[in-house]
């Protein structure tokens, strides 16, 4: 599979994750997004109401599609029923991309329902191009893989995250999706340069940016999706947008979600920020 690069995954511009919360407002308001990442599995049904949401607003917006559950570090078998269903919303949708995370979520058929890290190591890195194969082959095209944030490291680890990151995604040609929030988490929990991290990953893989608040708690940080984005992610967004150029960019929030006004100012301060970098150009 070939990276055809900017014309299979256009720039998008900047996005919101489509929550329940808001489906009625977008649809009768049709807010100044530029497109909405859905999560693939709460829209693996025949029918019912979100479905219909989905649809009628998928008339008037971009959409790309982001799943919780490929568990593509795992060492059960690839779980086909749900890559049909994947398969088959992705056909419904026509969404611009599908991602998913660079992680595992359980094994011996248990789901932990955590996005848990994997070991930095040649055997992983073997194991998830292998897997991501079998995926990209089965859904005819390339996916995106995002950077989780992590709380634990594993002794075996051979290599740095992004070297890691950077290894899993050339030699499977796949792509990613670059979550700037999990990067200053990672940086604070394991005590790296989040600007390493950036500076390292190959700006021809990169298709998306997240961006996403978080809990602090002094001595570690959570990944938590329920605050506004923090100052030194920000910060860390200005870093990326200079480096990585326009990225389409989703603001993802999970737990206590805002108004959609909220949201908005939210994503007005992306493009205000993105804006002046890109003027600057130098932060
Ligand atoms: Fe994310």
């Amino acid at each position: 599979m070939s990276d055809t690069g900017a014309l299979e995954h256009p720039y998008l511009g900047f996005g919101l994750g489509l929550r329940p919360q808001h489906f009625h407002e977008v649809l009768q308001q049709r807010p100044a997004v530029d497109w909405f990442e859905v999560i693939s599995e709460n829209f693996m049904v025949a029918g019912g109401k979100p479905k219909y949401y989905l649809h009628a607003i998928r008339e008037h917006y971009p959409m790309v599609m982001h799943g919780v559950s490929l568990s593509i570090g795992s060492t059960d078998p690839l779980d086909m029923d749900y890559l049909k269903q994947l398969k088959t919303l992705a056909n419904e949708l026509q969404p611009a991309w599908l991602s998913d995370h660079l992680c595992w979520t359980g094994v011996d058929g248990l789901n932990s329902h955590d996005l848990l890290p994997l070991p930095y190591t040649e055997p992983a890195i073997r194991h998830l191009v292998e897997r991501i194969d079998q995926v990209q082959s089965f859904l005819g095209r390339q996916i995106l893989l995002e950077n989780v944030s992590s709380y634990l490291s594993y002794r075996e680890s051979e290599m740095t995250e992004w070297q890691f990151l950077g290894e899993v995604a050339e030699r499977a040609d796949c792509l990613i999706l670059l979550d700037i929030n999990n990067i200053y988490v990672s940086a604070r929990n394991h005590g790296f340069d989040a600007r390493d991290y950036l500076h390292a990953v190959d700006p021809a893989r990169v298709r998306q940016f997240h961006l996403a608040g978080h809990s602090d708690y002094g001595d570690y940080v959570i990944d938590t999706h329920d605050h506004p984005i923090a100052d030194p992610v920000w910060q860390l967004f200005r870093e990326a947008w200079q480096r990585f150029g326009p990225v389409s960019t989703l603001i993802e929030r999970d737990d206590h979600i805002p108004p959609l006004d909220e949201l908005l100012a939210e994503l007005e301060i992306a493009r205000r920020l993105a804006t002046v970098t890109a003027e600057e150009g130098s932060v």
